[in-house]
């Protein structure tokens, strides 16, 4: 049995989906931010925080855990920069209790989710998993902290794990009945779609004096269910013992500027956004595109979908929506 820790979240809640086909799940979540009804009714649910000692001790007495996934994390680069308590209290504090507790109850296998951000602003055009970690915010840094204690955790307690690196997740399920839903929402591609639905009166671009071709801010968006076919690699890969201490990027190669993603919004949609220019915001690396050569010849994972189906599925989650 699989525990997912913030499965009822975005990205945790699509990995749920694919896991629970041919695995036992449980899913830990104290709903901050992750939706009850996100959760695939396969799972089995319990409501509480991985911070919570006796909650992690039921379930690993109770279930037959053989691995952890870990996707409860805050995740807005912002908000770590005016709370950075909060992401040191629940990214850091809390996860060292999750791996006690695993620790504890001799489960031995971690799957982790990290971020583009732990590279800061990089100054390779394709970061690969040897560029320098250089974070430059209390999100990037909460997430690399995690990743040094995994190694440490490794060569004394043999604990095994699989890092994997993020770059801009994005979409939705094909079948629009889970997507991304943040409260606020901050990212770029539901911001552009929620005003295309009439739910916001304009799109503001966030610096466009970037040092890129047409001055707006380069990303790797990459499908949220690629990411999840990821995790079902890496946590195959874990249990077979074929990988015992891995980081991957996880990103689609391909980088996009803001402008670029507007427009291949309206083209999916067939609408016109109403936009303005406005300040950079504080923390934007100009460019963040990823080589995922790695994981692609170790694990022969590489992303299936491009911008415009990860644009077409998130519209059709977003449409199914009552804002
Ligand atoms: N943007 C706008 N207008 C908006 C929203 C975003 O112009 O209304 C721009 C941003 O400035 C950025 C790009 O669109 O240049 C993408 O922004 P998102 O907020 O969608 O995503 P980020 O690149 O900021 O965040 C992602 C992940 C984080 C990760 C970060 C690393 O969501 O978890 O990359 O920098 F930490």
């Amino acid at each position: 049995m699989i525990l997912v820790v913030g499965g009822a979240g975005y990205i945790g809640s699509h990995l749920v989906k694919e896991l629970a086909e041919n695995e036992e799940v449980i899913v830990l979540d104290n709903l901050s931010t992750g939706h009850r009804e996100a959760v695939d009714s396969r799972a089995i649910f319990v409501e509480g925080d991985i911070g919570n000692e006796e909650v992690l001790q039921m379930i690993f007495k109770s279930y037959p855990i053989s691995a952890v996934m870990h996707f409860a994390a805050y995740s807005l680069v912002g908000e770590s920069v005016i709370d950075p308590l909060k992401y040191y209290e629940n990214n850091v504090a809390s996860t060292l209790k999750l791996l006690k507790a695993m620790l504890n109850n001799h489960v031995k296998n971690f799957i982790f989710s990290s971020t583009a951000a732990v590279y800061g602003i990089p100054a390779v055009e394709m970061i690969d998993e040897k560029t320098a970690t250089s974070p430059i915010n209390p999100y990037g840094h909460s997430k690399l902290l995690i990743e040094q204690i995994l190694a440490d955790f490794k060569n004394a307690y043999g604990l095994n794990y699989i890092i994997l690196r993020y770059f801009n997740a994005a979409g939705a399920h094909e079948s629009a009945k889970i997507g991304e839903s943040h409260n606020p929402e901050t990212h770029l591609i539901p911001i552009i779609l929620q005003h295309l639905l009439g739910h916001r009166d304009k799109v503001s671009i966030f610096g466009s004096d970037y040092k890129t071709p047409d001055g707006t801010c380069i990303r790797d968006y990459i499908h949220v269910n690629d990411l999840a076919s990821a995790h079902i690699l890496a946590l195959k890969a874990l249990l077979a013992k074929e990988k015992e201490a891995e980081v991957y990027n996880l990103g689609n190669g391909h980088g996009f500027s803001v402008k670029e993603v507007l427009e291949t919004c309206e083209k999916v949609t067939g609408l016109k956004a109403k936009v303005e220019m406005a300040d950079r915001r504080a923390g934007d690396p100009a460019r963040l595109v990823a080589s995922s050569q790695k994981i692609f010849s170790e694990l022969v994972w590489e992303a299936e979908r491009n911008l415009e189906q990860i644009i077409s599925d998130a519209w059709e989650w977003h449409r199914n929506q009552l804002y």
